[in-house]
């Protein structure tokens, strides 16, 4: 399949070109920069120049090619203006592919996120928050997936907090930015909360076998840890940073603080059994070893 991808220069974007280029795929990228142009070309895609708000450039993506993987969102996670900034232009580009897709029978996979369900594993039937902090992009994917009633094989793959490789990504690698700033790794209330990980490697292999194989309308989850304490996080970033570990208020970690806060373990026994996915990569905790000071 030759498949336009959005995000390709990201943690999970590159892991997912190269699983793609791996497995007899070709890739047309979207590059926002000479420099993200040129690390795109170096993994081997085609590129596409233009950035999300460029909805021209998107159906150009789609007109172009089989299938497409979106997976590009804003890095500017300072403050919650940034943030909804990011957030209204991933649902304008992902609203522009979906349409551009209607009657093609062709396959689009959006990332989106493990739900959080009171004391217990949320599993992929259970439903994507659409309100809070980022329910916008829940409402966003669910329209993306009620496509599928208008020929579109649309599905989801549900990121949990952490996607790492070589110790870096994800939530906890926002705590590691944290600790490195404030000198102290921290953790917000008791730390007994738990995250949910997964390698961006093993996340970039259900990308692919969703892009192959998901039917219609479905949501997935690459989980590969159901959820780590986050004190145990935090007490590894420590002591591979050489800085104390402690509880810090939930206000440190800006519009996350609430998200911080919250125990959101998750499963991925269904997408385990229905698309034979196996995850095979270092666990977040072994993975967090490669940190240096
Ligand atoms: N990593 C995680 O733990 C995690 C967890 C849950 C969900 N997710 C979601 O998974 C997706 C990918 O995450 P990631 O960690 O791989 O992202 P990342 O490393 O932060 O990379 C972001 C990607 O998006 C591109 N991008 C950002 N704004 C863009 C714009 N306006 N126009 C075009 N391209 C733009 C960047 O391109 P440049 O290189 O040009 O900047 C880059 O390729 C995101 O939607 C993220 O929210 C990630």
């Amino acid at each position: 399949m030759h498949v336009f991808i959005t995000g390709g220069t990201g943690t999970i974007g590159s892991a997912v070109i190269s699983e793609l280029l791996g497995h007899g795929h070709t890739v047309l990228a979207l590059a926002r920069s000479d420099d993200s142009a040129r690390a795109l070309q170096e993994a081997g895609a085609e590129t596409l120049r233009g950035q999300l708000a460029d909805l021209d450039v998107l159906r150009t993506g789609v007109a172009r090619t089989d299938g497409v993987i979106s997976l590009a969102f804003g890095r500017d996670y300072s403050s919650a203006d940034a943030l909804a900034h990011s957030i209204t232009e991933e649902s304008t580009a992902l609203t522009t592919l979906g349409e551009a897709l209607v009657g093609s029978g062709r396959p689009i996979v959006a990332v989106s996120g493990t739900p959080w369900v009171p004391g217990r594993a949320s599993t992929e039937a259970d439903p994507v928050p659409t309100d809070g902090p980022v329910g916008a992009r829940g409402r966003t994917v669910l329209a993306l997936l009620e496509l599928a009633a208008r020929g579109v094989r649309s599905s989801t793959v549900r990121m949990p907090r952490t996607v790492h490789n070589q110790g870096r990504g994800g939530f906890a690698g926002l705590l590691t930015d944290q600790a490195r700033r404030d000198g102290v790794s921290g953790y917000p209330g008791d730390g007994t909360q738990r995250w949910p990980a997964v390698h961006a490697l093993d996340a970039a292999v259900l990308f692919r076998l969703a892009l192959e194989s998901a039917p219609a309308g479905t949501e997935w989850q690459a989980v590969a840890d159901e959820g780590d304490a986050v004190r145990d996080i935090a007490a590894v970033i420590g002591r591979r940073l050489g800085l104390p570990v402690e509880s810090v208020p939930e206000q440190t970690y800006g519009p996350f603080g609430s998200i911080f806060a919250m125990d959101q373990p998750a499963s991925s026994a269904h997408t385990r059994e229905a698309l034979g996915w196996q995850p095979v990569h270092p666990s977040l905790l072994e993975d967090l070893e490669n940190l240096e000071p």
